[in-house]
């Protein structure tokens, strides 16, 4: 039963002064202080810019010391800490809070849980090729009972921002290119972090991020404006979000960038008329990092105090660390230049959300010894491994002359590893793994020992010896995990020019190549595709990173993964995603149509796109009315010799429309398992409404008319039907789509 805080909540504000109701829209972080002269942003730069070395800088850092703001907390002018991710000062924090303030309202912890805390899991944009919403729920689950025993009360995500742009860094954290995918991934993450009771201790609320559109930067250039039609915005970014809000996101995070013109911190449209108006969000909203006062660098607001005033109408409730409503709102309201009622709005948002945490019954939610034995356990290794497995994407593996794949490896073989990321604990994380540490993690190096495996670690210098004394050559190449994520956008996403001088000359040594790729955006590696025989994209696996490339590599286990973005064949194709909108000259052999001189037409891997170590037959594709919705089967046969599990998808494409749609569209998916020479019938509901779209004005409309529907093993290789689709009278157009 839905439990109702208002009159709690109403309570409780008519008690508060501005300056505490104020306070309790103040989100810090613990600040560093003393061991060096300038500010951390400076010291950054520093780093960045080389004046002082990486070394230099961890030093510093070691030495500095935490100021967590005791004073202004103890004077109720701290609502929440972000970053703090240990029992002791949350508790220690919490005491203050409870104990020492007039009102003593709890506070609220939030942290970067991205993909796990102690146990991390693949980065999201690997584990969404898994296209399993169950596993998606369950490494939620793993994440929320570790992060809520050091503290954490609320999780910075899921991120679903569709990400079609590789060059964008973020596209590691969400769940790829297509919109449905991103919704299902972030509807299971939600119901993982949340649990069925959000008071419980080991639930944690989820802050959905970035709302809206942030994939959708020009460029692929972080932190670069949005400028979108108001149809693309509803049909392609928009129902992720709303997938999560349906699914109880409790938290929502606005995106740093603009959306035609107005940043989405300081956007009404889009805070209050979508969220809360149409979609019925009651739930807190939380700015990122400094956003609110970014807003006068945007060029929205002379300066923070309009920003604040701009931000709270808006309806942005909680000022992640920017310090401007703390600094200006009391102010603001005093003069009446901002009505009360906003700030009252603010701060029921996240009174709200903290008795829903049950925060208020019971503040202190964990203590050290849960802490000490939430970590690490068993299952969540077990968790962790079988998310990683199921993540990596079989991209090739050629058959020798005698029609023998590559991979699996015979269990004999030995193997002559080269590549640095070999035997690197540390980069096995990936982007955004705050809570996690370099030796729990297991490299292939790592596993290699632990299996024993017959194994040569080789360098550059050393191929010939290597390759003379090993069976089987091994490319661990990619990118390192800081070139992908958050200020991490590539211009150029190919691999650096010391992996292919590797490359050629371990193919020169006339051995079998494989190579590893660990990465966190799909990379443009024609070289990679023509020449190396098997490729594994493992992108960054997590802390057991190298027993699930063994397992897949030794055949333990079968892979299944599937891209959800496309491989493109140079960086210039970007963006570059399957559910493009046709041109009047598509792309083909002619000059004169849609296509770059120097780039194919095609990507190198599509979306959808996996191999097995056995194979797959399709066949028998029907599709049928029944009443609201049409019935798609398809006949699925492993037509190879080992057991596995193929993820069918399901496309459709309106061929004729009031506004021109997209050349295919995923409708639905399915998982499914498949012994050696089984057949199975798989069959998806698609609604009728599902079919529509936005037209010139925003009305959602089902037209009648011919649609192609498609079943296969990826987004470039299905089977399809026509249909002549006839509209029922009540399905006529009603202006409303059920997903945004
Ligand atoms: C900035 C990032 O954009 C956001 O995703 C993250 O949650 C915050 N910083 C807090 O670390």
């Amino acid at each position: 039963m839905e439990k109702n805080y208002e009159e709690k909540i109403n309570e409780l504000l008519s008690k508060m002064t501005l300056e505490e109701k104020v306070g309790q829209l103040q989100q810090c972080g613990p600040s560093l202080v003393g061991a060096f002269e300038v500010s951390f942003e400076e010291l950054l730069d520093m780093m960045f810019d080389g004046r002082i070395s990486k070394e230099e800088f961890d030093r510093l850092m070691g030495t500095a010391k935490q100021d967590f703001h005791e004073e202004e907390l103890k004077a109720g002018k701290v609502g929440s800490y972000n970053g703090i991710g240990d029992a002791e000062t949350a508790n220690r924090l919490q005491k203050i809070a409870v104990e020492e303030t007039r009102l003593g309202i709890p506070l609220i912890f939030g942290y970067d849980v991205i993909h796990g805390f102690r146990t991390v899991t693949p980065i999201p944009l690997g584990e969404s090729c898994a296209w399993e919403p169950q596993l998606w729920e369950a490494t939620g689950r793993a994440a929320a009972e570790e992060a809520t025993a050091a503290g954490i009360h609320m999780t910075f995500a899921p991120m679903v921002d569709v990400a079609k742009d590789a060059r964008w860094g973020r596209v590691s954290e969400g769940a790829g290119e297509d919109v449905l995918l991103n919704g299902m991934y972030g509807a299971a993450k939600v119901r993982g972090f949340q649990g069925d009771d959000l008071s419980k201790e080991d639930a944690m609320a989820a802050c959905l991020k970035h709302f809206a559109a942030y994939g959708a930067g020009e460029a692929g250039r972080d932190y670069n404006r949005v400028d979108l039609s108001m149809q693309r915005l509803y049909e392609e970014y928009l129902p992720s979000y709303k997938m999560c809000i349906d699914a109880g996101a409790r938290a929502v995070m606005p995106a740093f960038n603009d959306i035609n013109g107005i940043p989405c911190t300081v956007n009404r449209w889009l805070l209050t008329d979508v969220l809360r108006g149409q979609w019925g969000f009651d739930g807190m909203t939380v700015s990122d990092a400094n956003a609110i006062a970014e807003c006068v660098n945007h060029g929205i607001a002379a300066d923070k105090k309009e920003a604040a005033k701009l931000a709270l109408e808006a309806g942005m409730d909680m000022d992640m660390t920017s310090n401007t409503y703390i600094a200006h709102v009391e102010e603001l309201v005093k003069n009446g230049v901002l009505k009360e009622e906003f700030l009252d709005r603010a701060v029921s948002d996240i009174l709200r959300v903290k008795f829903e945490l049950g925060l208020f019954d019971n503040p202190y939610q964990t203590n050290e010894e849960r802490e000490k034995t939430a970590m690490l356990k068993p299952q969540y290794r077990e968790l962790a491994r079988e998310a990683a497995v199921k993540s990596m994407v079989l991209l090739k593996n050629d058959k020798n002359k005698e029609g023998i794949a590559l991979l699996p490896l015979d269990k004999g073989v030995r193997l002559g590893i080269f590549g640095e990321a070999a035997s690197n604990r540390g980069e096995m994380t990936g982007a955004w793994a705050i809570g996690a540490k370099a030796d729990d993690c297991v490299s292939i190096e790592d596993a290699c020992k632990a299996r024993g495996v017959a194994y040569q670690i080789g360098t550059e210098a050393a191929v010939e010896e290597v390759a003379a004394d090993c069976d089987v050559l091994l490319a661990v190449i990619g990118e390192k995990k800081d070139e992908s994520g958050e200020a991490a956008s590539r211009a150029d996403i190919t691999l650096p020019k010391e992996q292919i001088v590797l490359l050629e000359k371990l193919l020169e040594t006339g051995k079998p190549v494989a190579a590893v790729l660990f990465n966190g955006r799909p990379l443009a590696i024609p070289y990679v595709a023509e020449h190396v025989p098997a490729v594994l994209e493992a992108w960054h696996p997590g802390i057991e990173a190298g027993n699930a490339v063994l397992d897949v590599l030794f055949g333990d286990v079968n892979p299944s993964g599937k891209l959800t973005v496309t491989f493109p064949a140079a960086s210039g194709q970007c963006p570059m995603y399957y559910a493009h909108m046709n041109t009047g000259r598509p792309g083909g052999k002619s000059k004169f149509t849609s296509k770059y001189l120097d780039a194919p037409v095609e990507p190198l891997y599509p979306f959808g796109y996996g191999l097995s170590y056995t194979e797959y037959e399709y066949s028998d594709l029907r599709v049928q009315r029944v009443e609201d919705a049409y019935e798609i089967r398809v006949k699925v046969k492993n037509t190879g010799s080992m057991d596995g599990e193929e993820i069918v998808q399901c496309y459709v494409r309106d061929v004729a429309a009031g506004r021109v749609r997209p050349v295919k569209q995923l409708a639905a998916f399915e998982k499914t398992a498949l012994k050696s020479g089984e057949e199975k019938e798989v069959c998806f509901y698609i609604n009728v409404d599902k079919l529509g779209y936005y037209n010139w004005s925003m009305d959602y409309v089902v037209e009648a008319g011919e649609f192609v529907f498609y079943a296969g093993g990826s987004s470039k290789d299905c089977l399809e039907v026509r249909v002549n689709h006839k509209q029922k009278e009540k399905e006529q157009t009603d202006g409303k789509s059920n997903d945004s």
